[in-house]
């Protein structure tokens, strides 16, 4: 196994742009995950903020935030170099193309049906959530977080100047469940809405049919309006379903929520800035539009997604199955090379869920942590466990993961491990974890 020196001082693929863009194409069909892609470079927030961060030399493999390390799909490339070939870049009028591709990818897909009078384009789905949060929750107001959920939510409620209200699944045999008592015990009268992920950033819970009618009905009961984000939905593992919370035989349910979505995850266009959200509620629709919610969407943002969305699905189909593989190597290397951790393959996402609760006791993190938050400022955001074991395993394996506590207090006692990269780095990362943590 490859042992931390033998990759040297140096990121292990070199910080050269131009060396990553010489790895040869993919052969006509199928497409090349497996050679890994160097983004140091790039200013990208996986990789060239955590050496900022961290300092020269210091990471050996970014896996914290959620984007991936893949070359995108050859056909998205292709459209954008087509497009660059113009170059004018004035103002775009939205070509009535582009909602057709989201309508058409949601049905055949998933069978969804999306009015095209009831679908709204946004720069995000982080902007999408906060119009949302302003039509239906007032300033001041709760919002209900099924949590550990993605930490993002936070920053979209306190925008809206709302206030989170997390609602902890249970966890049942290291498996996270619904905890439907709790939900009801949470909803008071200035709770408006419930954020609602599928599948749930971090967890990886694909939420089954029965899952979502539960909380679906228990909030309209109470007149929560449920906010599904399914922006991870393509990607599940092998066995599990993705269910449309739009496709609920209860029309109520339906009725009372929003959903938002983009191909920003499945091919990796996070930056490009193109997302929507729909409902089968007119009225919900037109709430949001009246907040001033733009959809103004960049140009190569409106081209790229266009052609993942028309001609995208060849290369989704394998990823889908790499990414599977990848959780596969995880659970695999984990239980027999780094018995101080402990990891279950997901339902869904690229996201690693890790129980590190015995390396916490090991190197006894919540004592550091306590030491760390002794004189810290009165309002300054308390120093985790999880937080040392990040600081921790960056010094010592060079690894950059996030603490679970990012995601809600729920989070204690986990960290999220990023597996959208080949599996050539995510062999590096865990032999350089496994031969630090033998050595405490
Ligand atoms: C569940 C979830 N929702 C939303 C986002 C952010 O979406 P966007 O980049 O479209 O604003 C992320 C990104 O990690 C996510 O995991």
């Amino acid at each position: 196994m490859p042992s931390q020196n033998r990759f040297g001082r140096r990121n292990f693929f070199g910080s050269s742009i131009a060396a990553a863009a010489a790895v040869a194409a993919p052969a006509q069909d199928t497409f090349d995950f497996d050679t890994p892609y160097s983004r140091v470079g790039t200013d990208s927030t996986k990789w060239d903020a955590q050496i900022k961060r961290y300092g020269k030399d210091s990471i050996l493999a970014g896996m914290g935030i959620s984007d991936t390390d893949f070359r995108t799909a050859p056909v998205i490339t292709a459209a954008l170099q087509k497009r660059m070939q113009h170059e004018n870049w004035g103002y775009l009028t939205m070509p009535e193309s582009f909602r057709e591709s989201i309508i058409n990818w949601n049905k055949r897909r998933y069978g969804i049906t999306i009015r095209p009078d009831r679908l709204l384009l946004a720069t995000g789905v982080h902007p999408a959530i906060i119009s949302a949060l302003r039509a239906f929750s007032p300033v001041g107001s709760k919002v209900l977080l099924l949590t550990p959920t993605y930490d993002g939510f936070f920053g979209d409620i306190s925008a809206a100047g709302c206030k989170p209200q997390e609602c902890p699944l249970k966890q049942v045999n290291g498996q996270y469940q619904l905890d439907l008592e709790a939900l009801d015990r949470r909803i008071s009268h200035d709770t408006n809405s419930l954020i609602l992920c599928n599948p749930n950033n971090p967890t990886g819970n694909v939420w089954s049919r029965q899952e979502l009618t539960a909380v679906g009905e228990l909030c309209t009961k109470r007149r929560v309006v449920v906010l599904v984000d399914e922006i991870h939905c393509d990607l599940v593992t092998k066995g599990n379903q993705y269910t449309p919370y739009s496709l609920l035989e209860n029309r109520e349910v339906v009725n009372n929520s929003v959903t938002f979505k983009s191909a920003s995850k499945s091919f990796n266009l996070s930056a490009l800035k193109a997302a929507w959200m729909f409902s089968d509620n007119a009225e919900y629709m037109a709430r949001i539009a009246a907040t001033g919610h733009s959809g103004d969407i960049n140009t190569l943002g409106v081209v790229a997604a266009q052609a993942a969305l028309n001609e995208g699905e060849p290369w989704l189909k394998q990823l889908i199955s790499y990414i599977d593989g990848n959780h596969e190597f995880v659970a695999e290397f984990v239980g027999k090379r780094i018995p101080l951790l402990k990891y279950t393959k997901p339902q869904g996402t690229y996201l690693g869920w890790v129980d590190v609760s015995g390396l916490i006791e090991r190197i006894g993190a919540s004592e550091k942590a306590a030491k760390l938050n002794q004189g810290r400022p009165a309002g300054a955001r308390p120093v985790t466990a999880e937080m040392v074991v990040q600081d921790f395993l960056v010094k010592q394996a060079r690894v950059q993961i996030n603490a679970g506590t990012n995601y809600g207090q729920a989070g204690t006692g986990r960290m999220r491990m990023n597996l959208g990269t080949s599996r050539k780095t995510l062999e590096m990362a865990l032999s350089s974890i496994a031969s630090a943590l033998q050595k405490v």
